[in-house]
């Protein structure tokens, strides 16, 4: 089990119906969600969920922490464990017949820092046991296993800020060289899914071409509504909105300048959605960039005062975490996604505060 596993107990269905299926009988095909409890498991149960209402295939959850009962009335089951629990990942193939994976589960930049080895035991040994379990039920079920992968700007590793402002947006295949372990961890995370899809076990006789359809999208920074994230370093943008709103002043942990790509969640959400059912045969690559907008820390604090006139938002530079935040780039170049799948998102900065953020978080901490 891992280490960051928390104090959650390890292995514990959640569900009325979780049983071994007799022998003979054919599992229930599912979707199966880990880390389903964090930010971005929120909004893509509630998708997944949708997708699937009505279609004989379930929608399972696992995470280390029981689920929220609103999050848990969206699943078929819900499993507390964490994904190095290789015995939990059995029971689970013993009940499932698993036909996709959102990969989700993670431990983010800020926190990896603080424990390096215990996020490459999460982040790498958790991604490596689910591309595993996905191998096995393509070769017991004779089908490819889409296999979705959150992958990060983290992976990204600019040598200085002169260099980070006079490069046009990155593409996926440059500067490379990440600085956190999170970076690292995601960056192998994407090539091992390039392994699994295209070459696992070369030389064995026996072996299934091709037995995952491993998709994958580097994020930007997030920001939602409904949840603020923790252990990232992107974290000063949701943070300084939920702040506001909640009516607390925020001393931001980067310089005014800083400056990296965004979106909300929503859009992050339809991304993963719309990825996963993109017609295969159309998609040349197997990572791809996303973005929406790349504000400074300024800009951001410009709309909330804006919006939330009574806010209080001050900058107080955290000298490490600032260093990675200008590692990252400021903006990315999001053509392949664009081209082969159709990425489009909904929100500019602007209309992501005006529609979206100011609304729901006012309604969340107000109850307006
Ligand atoms: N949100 C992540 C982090 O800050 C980056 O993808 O670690």
């Amino acid at each position: 089990m891992c280490a960051a596993a928390s104090s959650a107990p390890s292995s514990v269905p959640t569900s009325n119906t979780a049983h071994s299926s007799p022998p003979g009988t054919r599992r229930t095909a599912a979707v199966l969600v880990t880390g389903a409890g964090g930010e971005m498991g929120h909004g893509l149960l509630k998708a997944l969920s949708d997708r699937y209402d009505g279609t004989g295939t379930a929608v399972v959850a696992m995470d280390i922490r029981e689920l929220e009962p609103a999050q848990r009335a969206l699943c078929r089951d819900a499993f507390v464990g964490d994904v190095c629990d290789t015995a939990l990942l059995e029971r689970l193939l013993a009940m499932y017949e698993i036909m996709e994976i959102y990969h989700l589960a993670a431990l983010l930049s800020t926190r990896g820092e603080y424990s390096p080895e215990t996020a490459h035991t999460v982040n790498v040994t958790g991604t490596l046991n689910l591309l595993r379990l996905a191998a096995e039920q393509a070769r017991s079920h004779g089908a490819r296993v889409k296999f979705v992968f959150p992958s990060s700007i983290a992976v990204y590793g600019l040598p200085d800020l002169a260099t980070k402002n006079s490069v046009p947006p990155l593409r996926e295949d440059q500067f490379c060289e990440p600085i956190t372990m999170y970076g690292c961890n995601k960056l192998y995370g994407e090539h091992l899914g390039r392994y699994y899809a295209r070459h696992y076990r070369l030389l064995a006789k026996d072996r299934m071409d091709r037995p995952i359809d491993f998709r994958c999208i580097r994020f930007p920074g997030i920001i939602s509504a409904d949840t603020v994230p923790s252990g990232g370093t992107s974290d000063y943008a949701p943070e300084m909105v939920h702040a506001a709103a909640a009516g607390r002043p925020y001393s931001c942990f980067v310089r005014p300048d800083a400056r990296i790509p965004f979106m909300t969640m929503p859009d992050a959400i339809d991304a993963i959605v719309r990825l996963a059912a993109a017609d295969g045969t159309r998609l040349t690559r197997c990572v791809y960039n996303i973005t929406s907008f790349s504000p400074s820390a300024s800009e951001i604090a410009e709309l909330v005062r804006e919006f939330f006139p009574a806010s209080e938002v001050s900058f107080q530079p955290d000298a490490a975490r600032q260093g990675i935040v200008d590692s990252w780039p400021a903006e990315v170049d999001d053509s392949a996604a664009r081209r082969d799948w159709g990425y489009r998102p909904e929100h500019t900065l602007r209309s992501a505060f005006e529609s979206y953020l100011v609304p729901r978080v006012m309604a969340h901490y107000r109850g307006a």
